[in-house]
């Protein structure tokens, strides 16, 4: 087999680079080690960027997202029972877009159903092949068979624990770390939201989080240890635990019922620089995770494609290689201001078990500002709909 792209992994960065290649005539194949069903029964995060959504519509997928999304022009952050209203719109004149990573996914696998052979699923022992050489190409087994894939390009999209990033000589690479002494326990549960907004929480709990899907489809957070087992988290414990780290109004509105998913997830910083090797280009998750109080792991991932894809572009339209050469500088600025936010979210709204005094008043004082400094809503609002590519 011989392509122009291989790319290694069909979570969405995966899928929607090979989406988007397409609408170029730009030939691609994309390796993904699980079952469609699988790769969509994950739940992940429901906020887009504007960037995101402009991808999704130049890689003609806009429609369905169009009709069912709920766009948010501002977000709540509430602490010690004090509630600052962000509204993005009037701060930066852009809004986010609620639509579930699962729903993106799928619309990008319904869409590779046209072209047989683009997207192979359940392919095992995926390994690239001289990637510091011009003749790069990857070998697979799928139904028990080796295949082999000659192509120019790689693309490294197999999310944190897959192998692409492992291709890039210990001595090359440079990894940036850091894990959070807490998780999040998620439910997903079919009642409506409790505020028209997102509510961010942070309280001498610990921090909550209120989000949701569509009107009847809630998702709720809170901050548990990582000792934690989800088996004690019965959902009546769930909602006591969720309602008393929020305003009194908002937990005496909450609308409670069965969960339908419960699940306890780490938090982790995480970058590999750089995200190019010879003829490999690492994407999303692959090269970069965020904890997710800032929302920005399927954003980030995003902005990589945007640039990858534009690249690949210039190379095979106009034989420019420029692009490409700057694929890891250009990627990385954004990556690390994406870092900095979601660190600065979950530092300033979560509770560290080994807080000091000064270290709570201090977080005191970061909210009071945003409450009283529009500049301070500005930087947050500015950082939470997306830095521009
Ligand atoms: N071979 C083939 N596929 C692999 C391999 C491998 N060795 N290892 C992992 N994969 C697949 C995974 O099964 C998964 O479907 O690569 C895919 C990576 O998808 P994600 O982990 O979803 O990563 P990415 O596509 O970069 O998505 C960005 O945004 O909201 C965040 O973390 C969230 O997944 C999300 C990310
Ligand atoms: C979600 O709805 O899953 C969600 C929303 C915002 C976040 C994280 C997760 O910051």
């Amino acid at each position: 087999m011989r392509t122009q792209v291989a790319i290694i992994g069909g979570g969405p960065s995966g899928l929607l680079l090979s989406q988007l290649l397409r609408t170029k005539g730009i030939a691609s194949v994309v390796l993904e080690r699980r079952s469609r069903d699988y790769v969509l029964s994950r739940i992940r995060a429901g906020i887009l960027e504007r960037g995101m959504v402009g991808l999704m519509r130049q890689a003609g997928l806009g429609e369905r997202m169009d009709k069912e999304c709920y766009v948010h022009d501002g977000t709540l952050i509430a602490f010690d029972g004090e509630e600052i209203p962000i509204d993005f719109k009037a701060l930066t004149g852009h809004s986010v877009t609620v639509y579930g990573q699962t729903e993106v996914t799928r619309d990008l696998y319904d869409a590779a159903e046209a072209d047989p052979g683009r997207v192979l699923t359940e392919c095992d022992e995926v390994m690239p092949h001289d990637l510091d050489s011009d003749k790069p190409y990857v070998t697979f087994v799928k139904d028990g068979q080796t295949q082999r894939i000659d192509c120019d390009y790689v693309a490294g999209c197999d999310g944190f624990h897959g192998i692409s990033r492992q291709m890039i000589p210990a001595e090359k690479r440079r990894e940036y770390e850091k894990t959070y002494p807490f998780g999040w326990l998620g439910i997903l549960s079919e009642t409506p939201p409790v505020h028209e907004e997102l509510i961010y929480a942070t309280s001498q709990r610990g921090f909550a989080l209120c989000s949701m899907r569509n009107e009847n489809l809630s998702r709720y957070f809170v901050q548990c240890p990582m000792t934690e087992k989800v088996e004690e988290w019965s959902d009546d414990r769930f909602w006591d635990e969720l309602r008393r780290r929020l305003p009194a109004h908002h937990a005496e509105a909450m609308v409670t019922g069965p969960s339908i998913e419960k699940g306890i997830a780490p938090l982790r910083s995480f970058v590999c620089e750089p995200m190019r090797w010879g003829r490999l280009f690492l994407c999303g998750d692959a090269a970069h995770i965020v904890p997710p109080t800032g929302a920005k792991g399927l954003n980030t991932a995003a902005s990589d494609i945007h640039y990858l894809f534009n690249a690949l572009v210039q190379f095979y339209e106009e034989a420019d290689a420029d692009g490409l050469e700057r694929y890891s500088e250009t990627a990385l600025t954004r990556v690390w201001k994406a870092e900095r936010f979601s660190w600065w979210m979950t530092t300033q709204l979560h509770r560290f078990p080994d807080q000091t005094d000064f270290d709570l008043r201090i977080q005191r004082a970061e909210m009071e500002f945003l409450r009283d400094s529009e500049a301070a809503q500005k930087v947050l609002a500015e950082n939470y709909v997306g830095l521009p590519y």
